[in-house]
Order: structure tokens, then C-alpha cells, then sequence
């Protein structure tokens, strides 16, 4: 059995150990297990070969549309050259490496949201495991004009409008309390000038990731009272949102 921790492992990333320490927290009490593991975009092989280190028992498998030429010993670890986004590639990656499904999937490749979407949802629907855990890497380049799908971003302001200011004064001033009906009327407008929307930055990998907070809340979306459309449970167990990383469990 190993004895060895996330510290004594030479880290690939210089400056990134908070990826690693989100993997030492989610992967970490299962390292010694039999493991299926699939990471999209693995460049030189440097976290194939961490992978490899760290999970001694472990199946790993690889995709990027370069091919790789890295070597690896263990017998445990196996490459495929294409794009996260081929649907069917994904599919007989699935079949050959992983027919009962991957145990924990990494997004690592273009950070792309549209690419990272399509890989997402059909490797999430069709090939990681019931309580498997889905990781996505990087989802920040949205913010970054000089991505292709990123946008610079612009900060909204927090604070009420002029107007909601105005209602509020308006309400609470002296002549509105001496008329009932304009204090009502007052106060209706201003619980109208609450429901508002609240737009943020969607481009590129921050709109994908802001949508699959849709998912999270799909019961409420589709509550028979309060909802639409046919009442269901979101796919999701949990998701975890940080700096860089999102996580997601997947729905026993
Ligand atoms: C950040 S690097 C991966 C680094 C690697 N995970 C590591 O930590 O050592 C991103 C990789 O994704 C690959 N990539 C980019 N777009 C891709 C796509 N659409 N499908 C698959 N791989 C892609 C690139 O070729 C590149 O090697």
C-alpha cells in the first residue's frame, strides 16, 4: 500500500496546488482503489503521469487532439488522439476503457465553453458512473478577450437604481402615509421594482458554468406548483464552484 501524499508527489502545475488539493480532498480517499479515471487535454502526459503516480491502482486514459509520445510504465495508462467535443470517439473511449463507466472524469483541453458543454453533458449522461465526479478545469478563460469565446468583463454595479431609491423615499415619506391609496400604490410599485434581473458575464466557459447551476436547480425550475414543464430531480448530487475548478457529483 502506498504511504505516499499529494505533498510528496512533484507537482506538474508550479502555482496551481489548489487544483491539487481539491483533487487530494474528492479523489484522495479513494487513491488506493481500482479506479477509472478519463482526462480531456493531456498535453505532454505531465498529469497522466501524476495520475499514474498518485493512483497506483487506477485505470487511466487520455485524449488531445495532439497525439501523445510520452511513455508510460505502468501498463495502467492508455492515450487517444481526437477532440473532447467527438461525441463518437467519447463513445468508444467509453466502451474500450471504461464499459461500467469512468469513476472520475477531468476536463483539462480547450477551454472552450460550447466544446467543454458537448463533452460535458454526453460523458456525464452516458459514460461517469452514478456518484462518479466530473471535473472542469480553468472555466475562467470566459473572462479573457483574447480567448476565442472570452469577453472582457465588465462589473455590475450592486446598488439600487435611481428610481427603486426614489420609490423608496417616496413610500416612506409623510404624504404618502396620509394617503392610503398612494401609500399602497407606492408600495406595490416598489415590490415591483425588486423583480429584477440580475445579467452577468455569460462568454465562453463562464456562461457554461453558470448554466449548469440551472441543473442544480432544475427541481425548482420544474416544481409542480411553482415550476414548468415535467417535474425532475436535478442529475446533479452536488456541485462545487471555486476558483478555476468546478466539481460536480453525479446523481446516485
Ligand atoms: C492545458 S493543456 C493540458 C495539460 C495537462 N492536463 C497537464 O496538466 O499536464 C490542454 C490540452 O488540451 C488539448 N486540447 C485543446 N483543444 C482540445 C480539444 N478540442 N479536444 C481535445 N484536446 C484538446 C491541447 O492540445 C492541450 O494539449
Amino acid at each position: 500500500m502506498s504511504t505516499e501524499t499529494i505533498d510528496d508527489v512533484p507537482l506538474s502545475k508550479d502555482g496551481l496546488e489548489h487544483y491539487f488539493r481539491a483533487y487530494e480532498e474528492f479523489i484522495g480517499p479513494m487513491r488506493e482503489d481500482s479506479l477509472s479515471l478519463l482526462e480531456l487535454g493531456v498535453a505532454d502526459g505531465a498529469s497522466l503521469k501524476h495520475w499514474e503516480t498518485w493512483l497506483p491502482n487506477a485505470l487511466i486514459t487520455g485524449l488531445d487532439v495532439t497525439p501523445s509520445t510520452a511513455h508510460f510504465s505502468s501498463g495502467r495508462v492508455a492515450t487517444y488522439q481526437g477532440e473532447q467535443q467527438d461525441r463518437a470517439l467519447l463513445d468508444r473511449i467509453g466502451a474500450e476503457r471504461a464499459p461500467e463507466g469512468f469513476d472520475v472524469i477531468i476536463d483539462d483541453a480547450s477551454h472552450v465553453g460550447q466544446l467543454t458543454k458537448v463533452s460535458f453533458w454526453h460523458l456525464f449522461k452516458h459514460h461517469l458512473k452514478p456518484g462518479g465526479l466530473y471535473f472542469i478545469e480553468d472555466w475562467g478563460t470566459g473572462y479573457w478577450p483574447q480567448y476565442p469565446d472570452g469577453k472582457r468583463f465588465r462589473a455590475r454595479s450592486t446598488d439600487f437604481t435611481w428610481y427603486e431609491k426614489l420609490l423608496t423615499r417616496a413610500h416612506a415619506g409623510g404624504p404618502s402615509r396620509r394617503v392610503p391609496g398612494l401609500h399602497r400604490a407606492l408600495g406595490w410599485l416598489r415590490w415591483h421594482s425588486v423583480r429584477r434581473r440580475h445579467p452577468s458575464h455569460d462568454h465562453g466557459m463562464v456562461g457554461f458554468v453558470k448554466t449548469l447551476i440551472d441543473e442544480c436547480g432544475i427541481a425548482d425550475a420544474t416544481h409542480e406548483t411553482f415550476g414548468t414543464g415535467a417535474p425532475r430531480a436535478s442529475r446533479f448530487k452536488w456541485m462545487r464552484v471555486s476558483i478555476g475548478h468546478v466539481i460536480i457529483c453525479k446523481a446516485e
